[in-house]
């Protein structure tokens, strides 16, 4: 079963293009990985790559080739010893085709359908930036997948706290949807529309009645005095992770100044001060990925001497897996946890820290990793990301499948239930 990463971002131009190409070639060392450009109208990932691409998401959607067909490989002029096999990707349409590039009803639906059965282990999704229906189609509800934030673009972080609301309010509206079990346990009056009414209010920016999550739970812990709903919201919400990188990185200080601290406050504010967000990783600002990046060679690919992107040797990965399973320690839940849902109550509540927790993690990870260059950077986030897949719950970082209806991400979403 294919692990689903979505990479997004609050704005065009933090390098989430650059990033997922290097990430998603980083990736393929451990197993078949597929990178999929949905960021349709830019043809970014044609642009990006140089290579002959034979079918597109044009021969999927309207000449009804498979989408594992529509797969291209490096090819020889990127990787002529063919040490990447295990990668691939799969390109936008050229130009404007409109039921493709806005993803008309049926178009969405038959390319999740592909995503979901792509022969794969890992799939990465180049998204658009900002916020729309053809970004939150693809994001998990349970987390976020990858948010790529850069410095030099501070004022993402707020449409990127726009994008995690969105991610947790759809999850929401799942939960308290109308053919949800949640309506089970609960009679007397309207619930279906007490909470829908709700949820609209929070979400309208300009009703300031209540501003955030927070104020949602605290009206149903007074006023509808239903604690099993109200602990079942708050653990949606403490369940919910937000996992980002930090791209064109150039130092601690000026990243927790202008990204992280930023995006903590944001999310405090708009969302709920609950949300747990987690480093992945940064990428150094290095002009060598500029000036490869132009002329359509990731930068991760050492061309001077192939042979080396893949010569790290297997028990080198389970030493560095041993030392993020220390940094990990208590944060989140593991694949065991999950089957006995009492610890899980225990291990978050023991690590509810935010902003200062973030930080701390941030510095540790600096300590060890700050004199290393972008490969290294990128095989650290690769790392981090195999961790996450193999050792904690399915739920807690990308997805398994992406949900086309409300009926189906209610499945998904009540499935730990
Ligand atoms: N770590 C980095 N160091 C230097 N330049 C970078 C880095 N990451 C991206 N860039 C450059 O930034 C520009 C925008 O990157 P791109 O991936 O197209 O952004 P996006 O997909 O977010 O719009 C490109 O010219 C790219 O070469
Ligand atoms: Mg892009």
């Amino acid at each position: 079963m294919a692990r689903i990463i979505p990479v997004s971002s609050g704005k065009g131009g933090v390098g989430k293009t650059t990033f997922a190409i290097n990430y998603a070639i980083s990736l393929s060392k451990y197993g078949r990985t597929v990178l999929v450009d949905l960021d349709m109208g830019t043809s970014s990932l044609r642009n990006s790559l140089d290579c002959e691409i034979q079918h597109d998401l044009y021969h999927f959607f309207k000449k009804n080739v498979p989408l594992d067909r529509c797969v291209t490989p490096l090819g020889p002029r990127l990787d002529p010893h063919n040490k990447l096999p295990l990668f691939g990707f799969i390109a936008s349409p050229m130009g404007m085709i409109d039921e493709i590039t806005n993803f008309h009803e049926k178009y969405r639906d038959l390319l999740i359908e592909g995503l979901n059965s792509l022969k794969a282990s890992y799939v990465v999704l180049d998204l658009k930036a900002g916020l729309d229906n053809r970004v939150l189609d693809f994001l998990p509800h349970t987390n976020t997948g990858i948010l790529v934030f850069t410095p030099h673009l501070p004022s993402a972080v707020y449409t990127a706290a726009e994008i995690v609301k969105a991610t947790l309010f759809k999850k929401l509206r799942v939960i308290f949807s109308r053919n949800s079990p949640i309506y089970k346990r609960l009679s007397g009056l309207d619930y279906y529309k007490l909470f829908n009414d709700l949820l609209d209010r929070i979400e309208d920016t300009y009703d300031q009645t209540f501003p955030n999550l927070d104020a949602l739970v605290a009206e149903l812990d007074g006023g509808v005095n239903q604690p099993k709903v109200v602990s079942f919201i708050r653990s949606a919400i403490k369940d919910f992770k937000i996992y980002y990188v930090l791209n064109r990185f150039n130092g601690i200080r000026e990243s927790a100044e202008s990204v992280v601290t930023p995006f903590a406050k944001r999310l405090s504010e708009t969302v709920t001060e609950g949300l747990r967000m987690m480093n992945l990783g940064w990428v150094m600002d290095d002009d060598e990925i500029n000036r490869l990046t132009a002329q359509r060679i990731p930068a991760i690919l050492d061309r001077v001497q192939p042979a080396r992107t893949d010569s790290r040797p297997r028990d080198h990965v389970e030493d560095r897996l041993r030392e993020l399973r220390q940094l990990y320690v208590g944060l989140g839940k593991t694949h065991a946890q999950t089957a006995a849902p009492k610890k899980i109550e225990k291990a978050t509540a023991a690590t509810a820290g935010t902003l200062d927790e973030q930080l701390q993690v941030l510095r540790t990870m600096y300590d060890s990793e700050s004199k290393k260059g972008y490969r290294e950077n990128f095989h650290y986030i690769t790392l981090r990301t195999l961790y996450l897949i193999r050792e904690r719950a399915v739920e807690e970082f990308g997805d398994i499948r992406l949900g086309r209806t409300h009926a189906e991400m209610l499945q998904g979403i009540m499935r730990g239930e």
